[in-house]
Order: C-alpha cells, then structure tokens, then sequence
C-alpha cells in the first residue's frame, strides 16, 4: 500500500509525513530531499543547474542512496551523509531550477517507483504523477505567513524574507504541485502536527 502526501513549500510534509509512517509502521520517502540533493551535487561540482545532461552526467557517476526510515529520512553517496546541507537557503534557492528539468524529475521517479512498498511518499506530485494508483492521497495547506513562522525556527533568516522565498518556490513549483483530483485537503494553519496527523489517519482506508 502507498499514501501520498503532497503539499506546498513548509506546509508540514515531511513531519506529518512520520508521523503518519510511524503510526502505520512503514516508512516514509521524501522526494524533496531527492531533489535537494541533486542541487547539492551540482552547485558543489560548479554546475550550471539547468544543463540537464551535465547534471544527469554527474549524478550517475556519484549515485546516492536515499534511506526512508519512519523517524527520518537520510541521503549518502557512498560514505558520505549529505542529509544536513540539504536544507540551507542556498539549496532553496537552486532546488526549483533543478526540478523543472524533465531528464531530473524521471531520475528521481525512476528511484522511488524502485523501492518496496508499503510506504508513505511525500512530495509535490506524488498523488499526481509517480503513484496516481496510490490508495489514498492528500494535499496539505497553509499561509505564506503560517508556513514562514513554522520555517523560522529552522533558518536564521527572519519571517518576511522566508515568506518572500516561500512564495517565489511555491511560484516556480507551480507546474508540478497541482493537487490530484482524488486527494483530500487539508489546511493545517489552525492545527498542530498532531492534528494533521490525525486527519490524515482518518482519512485511510479501512
Ligand atoms: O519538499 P521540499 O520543499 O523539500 O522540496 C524541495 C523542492 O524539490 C521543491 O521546492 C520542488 O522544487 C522540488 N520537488 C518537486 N517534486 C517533488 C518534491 C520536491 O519538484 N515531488
């Protein structure tokens, strides 16, 4: 069985994505973190992000391994966790132009149809485009506003610049993060991540 979880830029995927995955005792995929780590690569190797083959090229030369637990998800190449610099503002930045690309967006396709079900996917197209046969799907919600205090407390810039970037991502997103016709959504500016939680739970086929 597969749940997708889908949503906006900080609208709480990846924390509700676990706990969702725990309470089933499966784990959970995130393919931001996919696509984060691409960006990483290239910026790192001096690449131009929108030169697709270049990128690609340089990808299947260093392949990374996700590891989708339920408590957390981690990305190497060989030896090394690349996990804690995929979340810098620089990453933010880059990420958007790296996942417009088509040749990129199958190369992480290709990785999460490859693994083993059952599990909980989060991401932008995950109900859409890689598992449209996913059993049950839904498509979280919140303010610029509401999602900029919750990143606040993960970044040392202040909450009208996050917003701002918020904002930008969500506009270059746009193209894949349309939610499926079949998923339900939830906005979860008025509750806590125990709350989306539970919402989502519910929303599970018996
Ligand atoms: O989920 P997260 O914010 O970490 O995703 C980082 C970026 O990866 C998004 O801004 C988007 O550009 C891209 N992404 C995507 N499709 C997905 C997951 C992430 O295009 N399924």
């Amino acid at each position: 069985m597969i749940v997708t979880i889908d949503g906006v830029a900080a609208s709480g995927k990846s924390s509700v994505a676990s706990g969702v995955a725990r309470a089933l005792g499966v784990p959970y995929v995130s393919s931001g973190l996919l696509y984060r780590a691409a960006t990483l690569l290239g910026l790192e190797a001096g690449l131009r992000l929108e030169n697709a083959a270049e990128l690609l090229a340089h990808l299947r030369a260093q392949p990374l391994r996700l590891e989708a637990l339920a408590e957390g998800n981690r990305v190497w190449v060989e030896e090394r966790d690349l996990t804690a610099d995929l979340h810098s503002s620089r990453v933010d930045r880059g990420v958007s132009v790296v996942a417009a690309l088509p040749e990129v967006r199958a190369w992480v396709d290709g990785q999460l149809r490859a693994l083993p079900e059952p599990f909980v996917a989060e991401g932008r197209d995950m109900g859409t485009a890689v598992f449209p046969q996913a059993a049950a799907k839904f498509y979280l919600t919140a303010s610029p506003r509401v999602r900029a205090e919750r990143r606040a407390r993960e970044r040392p810039e202040d909450v009208p610049a996050i917003e701002a970037a918020l904002v930008e991502r969500d506009r270059l997103d746009t193209v894949q993060s349309a939610p499926a016709p079949d998923a339900r959504v939830i906005d979860t500016g008025n509750l806590t991540l125990e709350g989306v939680i539970g919402a989502v739970l519910a929303g599970l086929p018996a």
